[in-house]
């Protein structure tokens, strides 16, 4: 018989952000091997649909995460693996020099938004998932997912890309801190790649007017500026969160790993 590689069967595993893009993908991959997925979701309704746990979870509210994270234990009983990967990015210059509107500028309301959502989040779901793994000495797994633009800087990005570079902090950190309890931290940082639900209309007209250029021209030249050829696949990300999520991973820590296919500037 071939023998089970990743061997995540029955493991108990928070997707937060699951319902739509790569979390989605990430859901299916874990749920085609065998693991017990929970998908936390500000868009969903409490529930469960084909073998996958929903909890309807604002990552902004930590008394939100709280309910997700007992709902769960209770349950599956305990927590192995956290995804984290909720997230949301809408392009701002640091000052729009194209107009004097100041239509695509970066202003307190987004500056909150954006730390609300991609690094409050982080930090206070990660917080409630490790207690409930320290309280049942589960050797746990936290999987951040970044974004190339966090270690590399992006034009018209510079809000997200910093909320990207503390999300590569805190797994730094974290896997230095909770190293010695068996919990490991590690981040995975996407470059460009199939469309989500983040690339919205709203989206790609904010990201051409902050670089200048017609809509049109966004997804032009990948040939040149990724190495391999080709926008990332949401499930060439899944793929690696998986082999994460396993023992296969079991010496990987405190690092964020890039999963660009070979781009680094952008
Ligand atoms: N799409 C890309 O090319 C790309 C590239 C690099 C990194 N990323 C990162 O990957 C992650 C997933 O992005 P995606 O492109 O799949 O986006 P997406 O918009 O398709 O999915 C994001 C999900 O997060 C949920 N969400 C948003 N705010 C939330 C909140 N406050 N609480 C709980 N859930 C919330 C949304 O409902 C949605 O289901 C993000 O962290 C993003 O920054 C994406």
């Amino acid at each position: 018989m071939a023998r089970d590689w990743l061997n995540i069967v029955d493991k108990s595993i928070i997707v937060t952000g699951g319902a739509s893009g790569i979390g989605l993908h990430i859901v299916q991959e874990l749920v085609k091997n065998g693991s017990k997925v929970t998908i936390a979701d500000i868009s969903v309704e409490d529930g469960e649909k084909d073998g996958i746990y929903y909890v309807k979870t604002d990552i902004t509210s930590v008394e939100s995460i709280q309910r997700m994270v007992d709902l769960v234990v209770e349950r599956f009983g305990r927590i192995d693996v956290l995804v984290n990967n909720a997230g949301i990015n809408a392009p701002r210059l640091l000052v729009d020099f194209y107009s004097n509107e100041r239509k695509y500028e970066i202003d307190e309301g987004i500056f909150d938004k954006m730390v609300n959502v991609n690094q409050k989040g982080v930090v206070f779901t990660t917080q409630a998932v490790v207690r409930t793994m320290l309280e049942n000495k589960v050797r746990g797994i936290i999987i951040n997912i970044s974004s190339e633009s966090g270690m590399e800087g992006s034009v018209g990005q510079s809000l997200y890309s910093a909320t990207k570079g503390a999300v590569n902090s805190y797994t730094r950190s974290w896997a230095k801190e909770l190293g010695k309890h068996g919990i490991r931290v590690v981040g995975v940082a996407p470059g460009i790649n199939e469309k989500t639900g983040l690339t919205t209309p709203e989206y790609n007209e904010a990201l051409a007017y902050t670089r200048n250029i017609p809509v049109e021209d966004l997804d032009k030249g990948y040939e040149k500026s990724i190495p391999l050829g080709r926008v990332g696949k949401l499930d060439d990300i899944a793929n690696l969160v998986a082999f994460l999520a396993s023992e296969r991973s079991d010496y990987i820590t405190g690092t964020t790993i890039n999963i660009s296919g070979g781009k680094s500037r952008g």
